[in-house]
């Protein structure tokens, strides 16, 4: 063989010894011993890799990680298939599973991503979309017994931004009692803080950018099943939409994971105390955080979440134009659009997230022009209400 084809040719590595650390693997592809093993494999997928955009060994381990999160002592058989991004998860479980004619029960206070998918694309494909507010029990009862065609129900708890949480085992009960589907998107408050399958949640979904990874790093996210009967309709539109993960991503991810726990320990702790530092300014008009008695969550939270997770949003007497000031006048902070990293970060959801929700229903749900979202980080709490409060003031 000439140097120019042994260039061209990848050598084989000693896989002896296990790695103590994951490694990445960027292939697009695997290669077959012979032309049988490749048959049997596209035939048995579960057996081993083909390619790239089905599957690969570092994506699938911290996706199973972190179902196996989501699943912690329950006694679930549960699957995780990790995409591109939180949105990527959301649009490849609700089009894996569902089909026009079918009925998407949700709520109005979503991330402002997920109303738009669902309100502006989904119907494109037949599938209809009802938004209720999931706190009113009769209502959704009365939905849910009038409307049929209802297959899946999809909720968000705590919500982006207003902090609202919702009573995920009434929900379970009522969707199981009526053979509905339903899934949660888990983002706020992470496996740590909030396992919807002990209440009964057949999917949960997570945008693993935020506070799974925790760095900011990665753009990413998951869905996990807790029955892995459910794991080929959901790989099945992985693949054939393109939503798959990147190996370098997943591998951030895995890195962050392994200090979930201290991490929402912490932001969790200075999310509560800023949260009742805030509520006590008088400049300060109102403060959503699920674990201050004040809020109107502060029951259900505390029945199903461990801690109150590391967002707060707040309102300042002044609306828009005060909020403005304040945002231009934090120093500690960064004005991001995003949440979960170590570090704090402020979003004004009217102009950033939720832009594009209509401004009657942003309004109806409390996401108001003077609302402003904190991504509480781990900061001394000393050094960030000192900030904020001068901000503020
Ligand atoms: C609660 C929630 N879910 C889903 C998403 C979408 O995640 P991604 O940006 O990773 O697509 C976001 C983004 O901010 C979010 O806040």
């Amino acid at each position: 063989m000439k140097m120019e084809s042994y260039l061209a040719k990848e050598e084989k590595f000693n896989r002896t010894t296990e790695p103590h650390s994951l490694p990445i693997y960027p292939t697009s592809s695997f290669k077959f011993d012979s032309i049988d093993e490749g048959i049997d494999l596209f035939e048995n997928p579960s057996k081993g890799h083909v390619y790239g955009r089905y599957g690969n060994p570092t994506i699938e381990a911290v996706a199973q990680k972190i179902a196996n999160l989501e699943a912690y002592e329950l006694d679930l058989d549960p699957f995780g298939i990790m995409v591109s991004s939180g949105m990527a998860a959301i649009s490849t479980l609700t089009m894996g599973i569902m089909k026009a004619g079918d009925t998407l029960l949700t709520q109005y206070d979503l991330y402002g991503g997920t109303s738009y998918l669902f309100q502006n694309f989904l119907t494109k494909f037949g599938i209809n979309i009802i938004a209720v507010d999931f706190s009113d029990i009769e209502q959704v009862q009365n939905v849910i017994e009038s409307e049929k065609s209802i297959k899946m129900l999809y909720c968000e708890t705590p919500a982006n931004p207003t902090m609202k949480c919702i009573d995920l085992s009434f929900l379970a009960s009522l969707c199981k009692k009526n053979d509905i589907i339903c899934a949660v998107d888990n983002t706020f408050s992470t496996p740590y803080i909030q396992q919807p399958f002990k209440y009964g949640f057949d999917f949960v979904i997570h945008s693993t950018t935020k506070f799974i990874n925790g760095h900011g790093n990665a753009v990413t996210g998951v869905i996990i099943g807790k029955n892995k009967k459910d794991y080929d309709v959901i790989w099945d539109a992985m693949k054939v939409l393109g939503t798959n993960c990147n190996a370098f991503d997943a591998w951030l991810v895995n890195n962050g994971i392994k200090t979930l726990a201290i991490r929402m320990e912490r932001h969790a702790h200075n999310a509560l105390e800023l949260a009742k530092r805030l509520e006590g300014m008088k400049e300060v008009q109102r403060v959503n955080y699920p674990f201050l008695q004040s809020n109107s969550s502060y029951h259900i939270a505390k029945s199903q979440m461990k801690n109150g997770g590391g967002i707060l949003s707040f309102e300042l007497y002044g609306g828009m134009e005060k909020g403005i000031n304040f945002m231009n006048s934090i120093t500690l902070p960064s004005l991001a659009p995003t949440l979960g990293n170590i570090d704090t970060l402020v979003v004004h959801p009217a102009s950033m997230s939720h832009r594009n929700v209509p401004k009657d229903i942003r309004l109806k749900y409390g996401i108001t022009d003077g609302l402003i979202r904190i991504s509480v980080g781990i900061e001394d709490i000393e050094d960030l209400f000192h900030d904020l409060a001068k901000a503020i003031q």
